[in-house]
């Protein structure tokens, strides 16, 4: 263990941003030393949560005036390409929310720049670290249920996203973009890369610019066939917001993940074993929003402990390229009303 703890400052000082925040003050190894958001308001107010950090409202000066190990990026998307090209040519580590880049021909130039500069480059992609979720992925991957061949992994919810995302309403690329993103990317942790995707988009919300309906069906090529679906749309009297829910069947059984953090096992005889698979509260989480923050702070545990032992995270820039290939590849198969093949690095 280094003894010094690892100097990151928090670039967007937003809405999602304070889980970041919260997390890494639960986090021994970790001073966020700087604050920096563009907007002055929005950093003053942020500010109050971490009073001894220093504040800036432009990147570039504060990555001038500070030594730095790494930066963590929370602003929008837009402002992701010139972030991360500054931090890899300032010479820090950098962590960057998703959606990772505007275009799969910017998240190439910023994993290439990064690689130049030598720099780790980490995407805050929670949704697989979510405790029900990483359960069902290691169960998976301790082959209980031996070779899979179907999945099903869905987000369906009617939870007012739109109240602390006001954005979210007025992009018109929505769902895929935004929450589909997190969804295909568990599919990819469950069942590995994807040969052909095809996908159908509805928009349901008439208010709202973009689609917020999706259903996806992968082929995985390591033989799973998967349906990935995702809703904004979806009324139920217990909404499940903000929980996935997971279907695996395998040669020698199945798991659901269930509402509510029930995980089942069953095996090939008619046996069914039910574990308690719920989060650990954060103290600082809320409702409904916990099993969500407690995956920011096991993500930035595992950065942390990869970072101190010199490994890449298991969603670096290079692996995140491919879960956003799935959602450009979505996007063309809704237009084109055909099956396409995601682009791979
Ligand atoms: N992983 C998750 O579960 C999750 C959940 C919600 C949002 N997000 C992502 O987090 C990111 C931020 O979302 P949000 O809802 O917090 O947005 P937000 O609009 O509330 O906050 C973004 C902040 O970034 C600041 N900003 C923009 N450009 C900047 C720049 N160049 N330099 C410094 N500051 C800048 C803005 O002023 C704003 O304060 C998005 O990419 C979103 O997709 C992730």
């Amino acid at each position: 263990m280094e003894s010094k703890p690892l100097r990151g400052a928090l670039i967007g000082c937003g809405f999602f941003a304070l889980n970041q925040l919260r997390a890494w003050q639960d986090l021994d190894g970790v001073d966020i030393v700087a604050l920096c958001d563009s907007d002055p308001e929005r950093l003053a107010e942020f500010a109050r949560y971490a009073p001894e950090a220093g504040t800036f409202s432009d990147a570039q000066i504060m990555l001038r005036e500070l030594e730095l190990d790494f930066i963590d990026i929370a602003t929008p998307t837009s402002a992701h390409k010139p972030l991360v090209l500054m931090g890899a040519w300032a010479g820090v580590d950098i962590i960057c929310q998703k959606p990772f880049a505007a275009t799969l021909d910017d998240a190439r130039l910023m994993i290439d720049a990064c690689a130049e500069h030598n720099v780790g480059l980490t995407v805050h992609e929670n949704f697989r670290w979510q405790a029900p979720v990483r359960a069902t992925i290691e169960h998976l991957r301790n082959g209980v249920i031996g070779t899979p061949f179907f999945g099903r992994v869905s987000f369906r919810s009617g939870f007012d996203v739109y109240r602390l995302q006001p954005y979210l309403a007025k992009t018109p690329r929505f769902i895929i973009e935004d929450l589909g993103v997190h969804v295909l990317d568990i599919a990819r942790a469950l069942f590995g890369d994807v040969a052909r995707l095809t996908c159908e988009t509805r928009r349901i919300n008439p208010v709202i610019a973009g689609e917020d309906v999706a259903t996806v069906m992968l082929a995985h090529e390591q033989g799973v066939t998967s349906v990935v679906d995702f809703s904004y749309a979806t009324r139920l009297a217990n909404d499940p917001f903000p929980q996935s829910l997971i279907e695996v069947d395998g040669d020698r059984g199945s798991l659901r993940l269930l509402a509510d953090f029930r995980l089942q096992i069953h095996d090939a005889h008619g046996h069914v074993e039910t574990l308690d698979v719920a989060p650990v509260a954060p103290a600082w989480s809320d409702a409904p929003w916990f099993p969500i923050q407690e995956s920011v702070l096991r993500l930035q545990r595992e950065w942390l402990s990869n970072r101190l032992r010199g490994q890449a995270s298991e969603t670096c820039g290079v692996d995140n390229f491919n879960t956003q290939a799935l959602v450009e590849a979505a996007y063309e198969s809704a237009v084109k009303g055909m099956t396409v093949v995601p682009a791979r690095l």
